[in-house]
């Protein structure tokens, strides 16, 4: 990882570390509030590399609705940026410290609040982990369906401040669709409540999708309603090999366009899997070119991953294995869950891209990533969500080596130019942060970056809540 800070000089009338921590003491206990410089820098940055990010004057872990509020009073009237964190696992920067700021770390508000199985909603606190939710809902039948990589660390906060996907979002959707209403301390202290807790509900502007994404920017999330679904038969996984990308990317087409709703479909080329065998012993089919995985929790899976075995044969499949049971499913899925760490290893640093196509066109960003790998002399391992066509070539490099660390850096931004050309998005799910700045307004064009400032500013006037971030 590089890191590098940006040491800017305290701004004119900031208020003095030593006013604001004694600001912030009158309204939390002082086990909430952290100043020892080996505990604020230890919550300096998320997972990106190539992101800046500054000292933070103070960290501080509030417990309670009524203490994020003070903490957001006091930052007002002081003019001091607060961070709002979750476990930072993100992967731009979003929740990247900024000197002097206040790191409003959320992970201590980890309480779920209610499970209702008649109103299929959980009503949680930010800090809860997305896996500790999925298996407390599972205890009453009930899912709770977007799941990143990261889910046994990352927080529902976490996930709805950057918008997060996951492996089952060709079928499930993603956080978005899951997020009923929130409870949101505004900058100023107020609170608000967006949204419902009822199936059905048009009453106003929709500011709970507004703040989806919205990466700390509007407001500090204290409470969300999620809608959950019933908990789905056992996934069955199956594995195909392809010889080619190309090949790999045609049969999720088939599958697509054939109309079957494959609970995942997700994709490994060579070097990932190379990657995951040699961080963990996998034994994935290192000869393959692609790894394609379906999976179906549907009542009869074995109907439907025949199907679509005969469809991935079609595309040129070599061979077509599906797993025996639960248990090689699961394993399956924790190759894939793998993927970024083990390329990881391959280099030491990575940045990791997050463009999302229309899957008609994943195999044009394929194709176009290998040749941007060959012209800039690197090993850019892709892993995906195939079925949403949503790729992350994820480029391994020596960071001590300036001049790979430069290449890095032309691939990645020419794997989303190759994105936007082929009528995608710089980002499906890992947010903007500080990592895609100019991407997103090229993205957006200048009336949509414009429109987005101004919500911005009825929101955050002063401009404290995590400044520097998206624009
Ligand atoms: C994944 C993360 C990188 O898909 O989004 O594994
Ligand atoms: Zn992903």
């Amino acid at each position: 990882m590089i890191m590098s800070r940006i040491e800017a000089p305290p701004e004119e009338g900031a208020a003095p570390r030593g006013d604001l921590v004694g600001r912030l003491l009158a309204g939390l206990p002082a086990e909430a509030v952290h100043t020892d410089a080996d505990v604020t820098a230890s919550y300096a940055h998320d997972m990106a590399s190539f992101c800046p990010s500054g000292a933070p004057a103070v960290v501080v872990l509030p417990r309670t609705v009524e203490q994020v509020q003070h903490v957001l009073r006091v930052a007002s009237e002081l003019r001091v940026p607060v961070v709002p964190q979750g476990a930072r696992t993100g992967l731009s920067g979003a929740a990247n410290a900024v000197d002097g700021c206040v790191v409003l770390s959320l992970t201590k508000m980890d309480a779920i609040l209610e499970i209702s199985p008649v109103d299929r909603i959980a009503v949680v606190e930010p800090g809860v982990v997305n896996a500790a939710l999925s298996r407390a809902v599972g205890e009453h039948g009930l899912y709770y369906p977007p799941d990143p990589s990261s889910w046994e660390t990352c927080t529902i906060g976490g996930n709805i401040g950057t918008a997060s996907g996951g492996l089952c979002c060709v079928k499930y959707g993603v956080t978005a669709e899951y997020v009923l209403g929130l409870d949101v301390v505004l900058a100023d202290g107020r609170l608000m409540s967006t949204g419902r807790r009822t199936a059905k509900g048009v009453a106003g502007y929709d500011l709970t999708r507004l703040f989806v994404g919205s990466e700390g920017s509007l407001g500090v999330i204290v409470r969300a309603v999620l809608a959950l679904r019933p908990r789905p038969p056992q996934q069955l996984v199956l594995a195909a090999e392809f010889a080619s990308a190309a090949a790999a990317c045609d049969a999720v087409c088939r599958i697509m366009a054939g109309g079957h709703v494959p609970s995942l479909l997700e994709l490994m080329d060579r070097t990932t899997v190379k990657a995951v065998n040699s961080l963990a012993r996998m034994g994935l089919p290192e000869t393959t070119e692609a790894l394609l995985l379906a999976a179906f929790d549907t009542p009869a899976p074995a109907d439907d991953l025949a199907a679509v075995a005969a469809l991935c044969e079609a595309a040129g499949a070599t061979q077509v294995v599906p797993a025996d049971d639960a248990a090689e499913s699961e394993l399956l899925l924790q190759a894939r869950r793998l993927s970024l760490t083990a390329l990881e290893a391959v280099k030491g640093t990575t940045m990791v891209d997050d463009v999302c196509v229309p899957r008609s066109r994943l195999g044009d960003m394929l194709e176009g990533t290998e040749r941007i790998a060959e012209k800039h002399r690197l090993t850019i391992g892709v892993c995906a969500h195939a079925g949403d066509g949503n790729t992350h070539p994820v480029v391994c490099f020596d960071a001590q080596d300036p001049d790979e660390s430069r290449r890095a850096r032309e691939s990645f931004d020419e794997i989303m130019d190759l994105g936007l050309r082929l009528g995608g998005t710089i980002t499906g799910e890992h947010g903007v942060g500080v990592l895609k700045k100019e991407w997103l307004a090229r993205e957006l064009g200048p009336v949509g970056v414009e429109m987005q400032r101004a919500v911005k500013q009825v929101f955050d006037p002063l401009g404290i809540l995590n400044p520097g971030k998206l624009f």
